[in-house]
């Protein structure tokens, strides 16, 4: 129901442009005054109509509902990145994803944000014959990748940021396999990848990985602890950039009321 919704604001949208024949570069002319001699108000209306059903076709495609979970890194004030967290994330990120996905964006120095000493990541890093500088690229040739799967998969060391609601996305992602239904026709079928059909192949099995902090060893665990660390490989500076936001904040208010203070002061005389 939702591809057909899809698909017919998609359709409106390309039968209104061609119908119109008025596109949003038309739109931009308009408002730069390049297009003085064009008949304005048509086009107006035209613009207007096709952005509309532009969003409104971007909203339906992307209305696949993706459950929300809470993390100690989201909101407004008190996040913090959950080291713990992070270490499992890497866990799973390193012993399965990595056999088929580079993080070339991201190197285990980045981890020293975390407060792990140098040689704690040292020993991470060793695990994986690398050193704390380099890159964790798959082994798997990109050229293998596409023979076996007909896609090369993408580097997930930003993917949190390439995808809408990447966190809670990749979680759900890798939790979304399902039984293929009966007129399917692709590989492997994931409800919430969009169309459908994945050429990745489920990934998480529960008790695959062994954890060290008691956390429970299941299928939805790896998946929001991996999808935690890939939030944190896509943009480690998060947590302080929100905690100079809180600082610029506090400051400002203080500078505001010292300021009404002085003010008091200064003018209390004059009545
Ligand atoms: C056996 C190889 C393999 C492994 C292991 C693997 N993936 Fe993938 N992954 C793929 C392939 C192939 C694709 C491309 C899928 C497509 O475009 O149909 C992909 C795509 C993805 C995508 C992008 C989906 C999108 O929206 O385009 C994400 C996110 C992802 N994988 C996460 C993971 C995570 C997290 C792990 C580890 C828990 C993992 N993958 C392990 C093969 C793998």
């Amino acid at each position: 129901m939702l591809k057909i919704m899809a698909n017919f604001s998609k359709y409106s949208t390309y039968s209104a442009l061609s119908q119109c024949s008025c596109t949003i570069s038309t739109l931009r002319a308009m408002l730069s005054n390049k297009a003085k001699s064009l008949s304005k108000s048509k086009h107006i209306i035209c613009a207007v109509l096709v952005l509309a059903l532009s969003f409104n076709a971007n909203a339906a495609s992307s209305s696949i509902f993706i459950p929300q979970n809470e993390w100690s890194f989201e909101g407004k004030v008190g996040t913090y990145w959950d080291s713990d967290q992070l270490l499992r994330g890497y866990k799973v990120a390193t012993q399965v994803c990595l056999s088929c996905h580079s993080m070339k964006y991201f190197n285990h120095r980045e981890m020293l944000k975390l407060g792990f000493s140098k040689d704690q990541i040292k020993v991470l890093a060793k695990d994986l014959e690398m050193d704390i500088n380099s890159a964790l690229f798959s082994e798997l040739d990109p050229k293998d990748a596409k023979e076996a799967y007909g896609v090369v998969p993408p580097d997930l060391s930003i993917i949190t940021k390439g995808r809408p609601d990447g966190v809670n996305y990749v979680k759900a992602l890798m939790l979304g396999y399902e039984e293929t239904p009966e007129d399917f026709d692709g590989t492997n079928y994931n409800k919430y990848f969009a169309g459908n059909n994945i050429a990745m192949p489920s990934q998480l099995e529960d008790g695959m990985i062994e954890y060290f902090d008691g956390s429970l060893e299941n299928k939805e665990q790896y998946a929001k602890d991996v999808a935690a660390f890939l939030a944190f490989a896509a943009d480690p500076k998060r947590i302080e950039r929100q905690n100079l936001g809180v600082g610029v904040l506090f400051f400002v208010i203080m500078f505001a009321i010292l300021t009404y203070l002085t003010k008091r002061q200064i003018w209390k005389d004059v009545k």
